[in-house]
C-alpha cells in the first residue's frame, strides 16, 4: 500500500468513527513545514455538517487542514518494501482491455511536429496503463482511405504523363518500385494543388470512389503506396520507441461500412440530407450548434468519420475493447466528440469508456505553431536529426548520444501537462541542467556509477533502507510518492505526472548526494540502498516515458 493509501485508510476510519459520510482526500503538503501530506476536507465537511472546522481537524495548522508527518520508521519501512518489490509498490488496477489509437499518420504525407506529440504521449500512456495492470492494444490508425488517396492517385497519373481522358491506364503504368516516401509526398502535393480546380477535384473524387469500390488497378497502386508509407512510418516509430500491436488503417474498416450504414438507416438513426447520409450528434462536450456527422457523401464516398465509427465498432466487437483512447491534437475535439456521440446513440459503445486525449501545439519562438525556416510545418525527421546532432556535440559515446538526443525530445514533450503545449527550444531541451531528459538520464547514470564503484570495492547495497539525514528523508519521501504518481498518470492519462516524479526524485537526490557521504560514510550499505532505490524509481519513470537509459555516460 502506498503512503497515500495508508493515510487515506486512516482518515476513512476516523471519518467513520465521527459519523462523517464523505470519502477522504489527501494531497502532498504545499510547504514542508506543514508535514508530508495534507487533507483539505475540513472546510467542505464543516459546511456540510454545520460543525466547526477546528473541532473537526485533529491537528490544525491553518483553519481546517489536517497535516500528516510520516515518521522516519514509516519512511524506512515503506522504502525497504519498495526496494524489494519489482513493481516498486504499484497499486494494480483490475485489467481493462484498452485500445489506444495514436500516431495516426497519413499515407504519402510527411510526418511532422504534431505526430511527434501523438507518438510520444501515446507510447507513454501505453506503457503507463500496462504497468498499472491493464491489457493494452495499440493501433496506429493509418490515414489511408479518404479523398487524400484519390488526390494521390491523381498525382501519380499526372506524373506518368496523363493530361485528359481516363487516368487509370497512366496510374497502371506508374512504377512505384523505386519510389521513396518523399516522392509520394510530392505526388500527393501535386494532386492536392491540382484539385483546387473543380474538374480535377471531380476526377480525384471519382478515383477515391473507384478505389473504395475495389477497382483492381487502383487497388494495386494504392497498396504499393501504402506499403512505402508504412515502411517509412514504422522506421520512425521504431526510432522513437513507439510500439504498435496493430498497423490497421482507415481502409481496414471498409468491409464494415456498408453493413453499418444499413444498420443505422434501418434503425432510423442515420438519415438522408441533400443526398448525403448523416447522423445527429450532441453532448460529449460538443457545442449546441454542432453539425451532424457526415457518413456518406452524395457521391457515395465514405468519410473520415465513417471509417472512425466503423473502426470503433470493430474494436469493441472483434478486439473486445472495454475502453478506447484516442490521442490526437486538440483541433480534432469536434471530430472525435462527434464520433463518440454517434457511437453512443447507435449503441456501439454500450458500457465502453471512450476517452479523447488531446494535446496542445508545439510552438516556435514567435508563439506560433513551430515551423521550419521556409515556413512549412517542421518535419519530424528533421526534429529528430536536430536533437541527435545537439546530443552528439555533448556526449561522445555514439549510443549514449542517441539515447540522450531522443530522450531530450521526449522529455521536453512530456514534462509539461499535455494540454499546455510548449516552445520547441533545442538548446534548452538538450541541456544537462534543469527539467530536461539529459539531466535525468545523467542522474541515472551517475547513480549507476556509484553502485558500480561500490561493487568493485566489494560493498553491496543493504536490503533495508534507513533514514539517517534530513536530505535522505527528503529523497525517500519523493520515491514513496511514485505509486501515487503512476495512479494519477493512469487516471488523468497524463504522462506529465511521471515526468515530474522523476524530476523531483532526481532533484532531491542531488541534495542528498551533496549532503551525505555514501561510500566514505558510516553506513555505506544503508546509503547505497537509498541510491539503488532512487535509481530504480528514476529508471522506471524514464521507461514509462518511453526513454532509454545508459549506465555510463
Ligand atoms: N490521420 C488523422 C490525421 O492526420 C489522425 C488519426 C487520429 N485517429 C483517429 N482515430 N481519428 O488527422
Amino acid at each position: 500500500m502506498s503512503v497515500k493509501s495508508a493515510a487515506l485508510a486512516a482518515l476513512a476510519s476516523a471519518y467513520k468513527l465521527n459519523g462523517l459520510e464523505a470519502a477522504p482526500s489527501i494531497v502532498r503538503s504545499t510547504k514542508p513545514e506543514f508535514g508530508d501530506l495534507q487533507c483539505n476536507d475540513m472546510m467542505p465537511l464543516a459546511k456540510a455538517t454545520g460543525k466547526n472546522t477546528r473541532a473537526l481537524a485533529a491537528s490544525v495548522a491553518g483553519p481546517g487542514f489536517v497535516n500528516f508527518r510520516l515518521s522516519n520508521e514509516t519512511i524506512a519501512a515503506e522504502a525497504t518494501a519498495m526496494l524489494g518489490d519489482p513493481t516498486l509498490g504499484v497499486e494494480k488496477e483490475s485489467p481493462v482491455r484498452t485500445v489506444i489509437d495514436f500516431g495516426g499518420p497519413n499515407v504519402a504525407k510527411a510526418l511532422h511536429v504534431g505526430h511527434l506529440r501523438s507518438f510520444v504521449i501515446g507510447e507513454s500512456l501505453r506503457r503507463i496503463l500496462a504497468e498499472i495492470g491493464h491489457d493494452v492494444i495499440s493501433d496506429i490508425h493509418l490515414g489511408d482511405w479518404g479523398l487524400q488517396m484519390g488526390k494521390l492517385l491523381y498525382g501519380a497519373a499526372i506524373a506518368s504523363g496523363w493530361q485528359h481522358g481516363d487516368p487509370v491506364p497512366f496510374i497502371k503504368d506508374f512504377s512505384f518500385d523505386e519510389t521513396s516516401v518523399e516522392e509520394l509526398g510530392i505526388l500527393y502535393k501535386s494532386g492536392n494543388v491540382a484539385s483546387e480546380d473543380d474538374t480535377a477535384l471531380a476526377v480525384a473524387r471519382s478515383l477515391t470512389n473507384m478505389l473504395q469500390d475495389g477497382h483492381p488497378i487502383l487497388t494495386t497502386a494504392w497498396k504499393r503506396m501504402r506499403e512505402i508509407s508504412l515502411e517509412a512510418v514504422s522506421a520512425t516509430a521504431g526510432q522513437l520507441g513507439a510500439h504498435f500491436d496493430l498497423f490497421f488503417g482507415e481502409s481496414d474498416a471498409h468491409s464494415e461500412v456498408a453493413p453499418m450504414l444499413d444498420d443505422l438507416v434501418s434503425r432510423g438513426l442515420a438519415r438522408e440530407s441533400d443526398g448525403a447520409l448523416i447522423i445527429d450528434v450532441s453532448g460529449e462536450g460538443l457545442p449546441d450548434n454542432v453539425p451532424p456527422l457526415l457518413l456518406r457523401k452524395s457521391d457515395g464516398a465514405a468519410l473520415y468519420g465513417t471509417t472512425d465509427l466503423a473502426t470503433l465498432r470493430r474494436r469493441v466487437r472483434d478486439i473486445g475493447a472495454q475502453r478506447i483512447i484516442y490521442c490526437t491534437d486538440d483541433r480534432q475535439a469536434l471530430h472525435i466528440g462527434s464520433v463518440f456521440s454517434a457511437a453512443r446513440s447507435a449503441g456501439y459503445a454500450h458500457g465502453i469508456e471512450l476517452r479523447h486525449v488531446t494535446f496542445g501545439t508545439v510552438r516556435g519562438w514567435n508563439g506560433k505553431p513551430f515551423k521550419t525556416r521556409d515556413g512549412s510545418a517542421a518535419s519530424l525527421g528533421d526534429m529528430i536529426e536536430l536533437a541527435l546532432a545537439k546530443a552528439a556535440e555533448k556526449v561522445t559515446d555514439k549510443h549514449a548520444a542517441t539515447v540522450v538526443g531522443l530522450g531530450a525530445l521526449k522529455f521536453a514533450d512530456l514534462s509539461t501537462p499535455r494540454k499546455t503545449g510548449y516552445v520547441f527550444d533545442i538548446d534548452k531541451m538538450t541541456s544537462f541542467e534543469g527539467r530536461t531528459g539529459p539531466y535525468l538520464q545523467y542522474a541515472y547514470a551517475r547513480i549507476c556509477s556509484i553502485l558500480n564503484k561500490a561493487a568493485s570495492a566489494g560493498i553491496v547495497p543493504g536490503v533495508t533502507v534507513s533514514v539517517s539525514h534530513p536530505s535522505e528523508r527528503a529523497v525517500l519521501v519523493e520515491c514513496l510518492w511514485y505509486p501515487h504518481s503512476l495512479s494519477e498518470a493512469a487516471r488523468l492519462l497524463e504522462p506529465f505526472e511521471i515526468a515530474e516524479r522523476a524530476y523531483q526524485v532526481a532533484d532531491t537526490f542531488s541534495r542528498f548526494y551533496t549532503d551525505c557521504a555514501v561510500l566514505n560514510g558510516e553506513d555505506p550499505p544503508g546509503r547505497l540502498a537509498t541510491c539503488k532505490l532512487v535509481a530504480q524509481v528514476i529508471g522506471r519513470c524514464l521507461e514509462l516515458l518511453g526513454m532509454e537509459t545508459v549506465r555510463r555516460m
